[in-house]
């Protein structure tokens, strides 16, 4: 029998997204970001606060990345969600990570993450409810040692980081259990 638990976010696994982008004078600011999904083929929603310095830094940029935060860069990715570039100046800076621009957009790569994604503004959302970033991917970019045989990427290579909203933990799976469209194909059968 259920429990009930009142409102509960209750959506598991959440991505940790580290969305980075330029200020006006070109300085680099990064943000974690849990909120946040692919909602087309080559788009990418994500669910950030409007008075966030990256999200100031993106509206202005028109421009932004958004990498996968892995085991390895675990302690700088919940960094980069507990300060602010607001008040923190040196924020990127005092992680001693490094960044290099885009070439297919005028963003920041953080090189420490092995998975990028290179987005142009596309869309502002704003409602009663949320207020939402919409990204145009032009690129995706992965670090060879994540990668599989095939060339894409490799989850059990990758180790990206996963988050609970129940917990606030931070999880790692690479465990494959099964293939999508084919686990349940048997019953199509009947
Ligand atoms: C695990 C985690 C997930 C987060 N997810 C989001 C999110 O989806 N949207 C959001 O607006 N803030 C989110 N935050 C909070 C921002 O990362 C945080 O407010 C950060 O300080 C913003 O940095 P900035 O002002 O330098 O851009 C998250 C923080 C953590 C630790």
């Amino acid at each position: 029998m259920k429990k009930n638990l009142g409102i509960v976010q209750a959506v598991y696994p959440m991505p940790v997204l580290m969305v980075a982008a330029y200020d006006e004078s070109g300085k680099v600011n990064v943000m974690n970001a849990a909120w946040g999904m692919i909602c087309n083929t080559d788009r990418i929603a994500l669910f950030i606060d409007e008075d966030h310095k990256t999200t100031q830094n993106l509206l202005k940029t028109k421009a932004f990345t958004v990498a996968l935060a892995d085991r390895a860069h675990m302690d700088v990715a919940d960094f980069f969600g507990i300060a602010t570039g607001n008040k923190m100046a040196d924020k990127f800076e005092r992680t001693g990570y490094h960044a290099v621009k885009s070439a297919f957009v005028n963003a920041p790569i953080i090189e420490e993450f092995p998975v990028v994604m290179e987005c142009e503004l596309a869309e502002v959302t704003s409602t009663d409810s949320f207020y939402a970033i919409v990204g145009k991917i032009v690129n995706t970019a992965a670090e060879e040692s994540v990668l599989s045989e095939n060339g894409k990427v490799d989850p059990a290579k990758l180790e990206a980081l996963i988050f609970d909203q129940f917990q606030h933990g931070y999880y790692v799976s690479g465990a494959q259990v099964g293939k999508a469209w084919n686990a349940g194909a048997g019953l199509m059968k009947r």
